[in-house]
């Protein structure tokens, strides 16, 4: 049985790359330099993360946005993604905050996938943070941002509920 879930979990992961690298392939909209290719659902304050030199591919770093009790991680996973950011297009950050019960997730390097020790949810992190297995009924909170010319990384929204907080507003 549990090889079955193993293989289920496996066969679905394919299709959702495979989709994500279709869509990524047939888009027209030209590359931007500054802005991540989607609009947070909510906007919080503009705040900065990092630099670009800061980073390295596949070495996430530590960060709390939209405040100090909002642990999160910014990336550089080494490959164009539809909402990335960067010279490459291949930024991003998300909440670290397990959206079923709040766990502090773990980054797994070897598949790009953030995971909860708690219950094992586990989430894609090329895939808009798209939950790949356990009992969230919720992605993971993906954070919008943008660089400067200076090559510094800010955050300016969230696009889901982080755990935690009854509404998309600091005070929340
Ligand atoms: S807290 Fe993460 S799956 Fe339950």
């Amino acid at each position: 049985m549990l090889r079955d879930k193993q293989s289920l979990n496996q066969t679905r992961r394919s299709f959702f790359k495979t989709f994500a690298t279709a869509g990524i392939a047939t888009a027209t909209a030209p590359y931007q330099t500054a802005k991540a290719g989607f609009r947070a659902r909510v906007d919080y304050p503009s705040t900065r993360l990092a630099n670009l030199r800061d980073l390295r591919i596949n070495q996430p770093i530590d960060i709390n946005y939209p405040d100090a009790e909002s642990p999160g991680v910014l990336v550089r996973l080494g490959r164009k993604l539809s909402n990335g950011v960067g010279p490459d297009q291949d930024i991003v950050a998300y909440s670290t905050l397990c959206p079923h019960e709040g766990f502090r997730l773990i980054y797994d390097a070897t598949d790009k996938t953030l995971n909860c020790p708690g219950h094992y949810s586990r989430f894609d992190t090329e895939l808009s943070g798209q939950q790949i297995f356990g009992m969230c009924n919720q992605s993971l909170p993906q954070f919008s941002l943008y660089l400067d010319d200076k090559g510094d990384i800010f955050a300016d929204g969230a696009d889901e509920l982080i755990y935690g907080r009854t509404s998309n507003v600091l005070e929340g």
